[in-house]
């Protein structure tokens, strides 16, 4: 019987439509990542393996799976994994695009909107029992309606953010690997080099994937180029910032604040100097996370493997450099 692996707890009604092409194996706990030497060891003689962007595929991994025929990626971004070495081995890599879209576009904008007015400071002001009156500049933050907003990486994500900002009143400028004339039609959105889009923007998103030709783009240079009461997102991925120079950054004042759902290293370490700063919301990677759009991440990793081990065609192949 075919062996499928899987790496977090999901619930039994998605077991049940795997165990009827295979034998299932889960590490059995939500919160905590299969730890790696156990996930080498049960990854030896699994056909199908379902993962999430906690576990790396590389070389290691691969030459250990000899029997595996398709991993199941949940997760849009596949940064996590070697594709081409995968496919050189002959196993299909999944992802899950599409599906969260627009659940990952609500949280960047609800970051944008958290950190433009101040709503964490606001929250704890509160709790803390601060609030004793009114006051003509209490809490005053900026305004989104009438601004510039700058996204770096147009694609299905970046567009969907565009969309909901349509009541704002805003000019969208985009940078993007290459010039996407649907999303201008759509959203009059101009495509700017990198330099302007910093230069212009009140609002800069990162909404690209992580490559190595996005990697570290937004360093030292790139925050200086920004107005100093731009607020920066990011939903991307973490490596795409150098966070020392977005630390750099905050001290200096070179930017308003920034709000971050992905970091270079997750969980964050308790004692990072992010930590520090009141104009900064960090949320654990929690882009995609509405339980209908997560269910429907795992229905479409569960439809992937049942596709491929049944020798049909996966549903959402990642192809190297797409
Ligand atoms: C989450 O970050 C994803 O890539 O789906």
């Amino acid at each position: 019987m075919k062996k499928i692996l899987i790496t977090r707890k999901i619930s039994h009604q998605f077991i049940e439509q795997l165990e009827q092409i295979g034998h299932v194996v889960m590490w059995d706990k939500e919160l905590t990542p299969m730890p790696r030497e156990a996930f080498l060891s049960e990854v030896k003689d699994a056909t199908a393996c379902f993962i999430t962007l906690s576990e790396s595929i590389d070389e290691e991994v691969l030459k250990e799976a000899s029997k595996l025929k398709i991993i199941a990626n949940m997760a849009v971004g596949y940064d996590n994994i070697d594709v081409q070495k995968a496919n050189d081995n002959g196993i299909t890599v999944t992802n899950t695009p599409d599906i969260l879209t627009e659940t990952t576009a609500e949280l960047g904008f609800t970051l944008m909107l958290t950190v433009a007015r101040r709503i964490v400071e606001a929250e704890r002001y509160v709790q803390e029992g601060q609030w004793q009156s009114w006051g003509p500049y209490l809490l005053s933050g900026k305004d989104v309606h009438d601004s510039t907003v700058g996204i770096y990486g147009m694609g299905d994500i970046g567009r969907a953010f565009a969309r909901r900002l349509k009541g704002f009143n805003t000019r969208i400028l985009y940078h993007n690997r290459t010039q996407n004339q649907d999303a201008e039609n759509e959203l009059n959105a101009t495509y700017v080099s990198f330099e302007i889009l910093l230069k212009e923007s009140d609002y800069v998103i990162c909404t690209a994937p992580l490559t190595p030709q996005t990697e570290n783009q937004f360093e030292s240079n790139a925050f200086k180029l920004m107005k100093n009461d731009t607020i920066f997102i990011n939903i991307g991925r973490g490596a795409i910032v150098d966070e020392t120079a977005l630390v750099e950054a905050l001290r200096n004042k070179d930017i308003l604040g920034c709000g971050l759902d992905v970091l270079r290293q997750e969980p964050i370490d308790m004692n990072h100097p992010l930590l520090k700063f009141d104009n900064v919301v960090i949320v654990p990677h929690i882009g995609s996370a509405s339980r209908l759009t997560r269910d429907r991440m795992v229905q479409l990793c569960v439809n992937n493997i049942v596709a491929v081990l049944n020798k049909q065609l996966p549903i959402t192949p990642v192809k190297v450099n797409n």
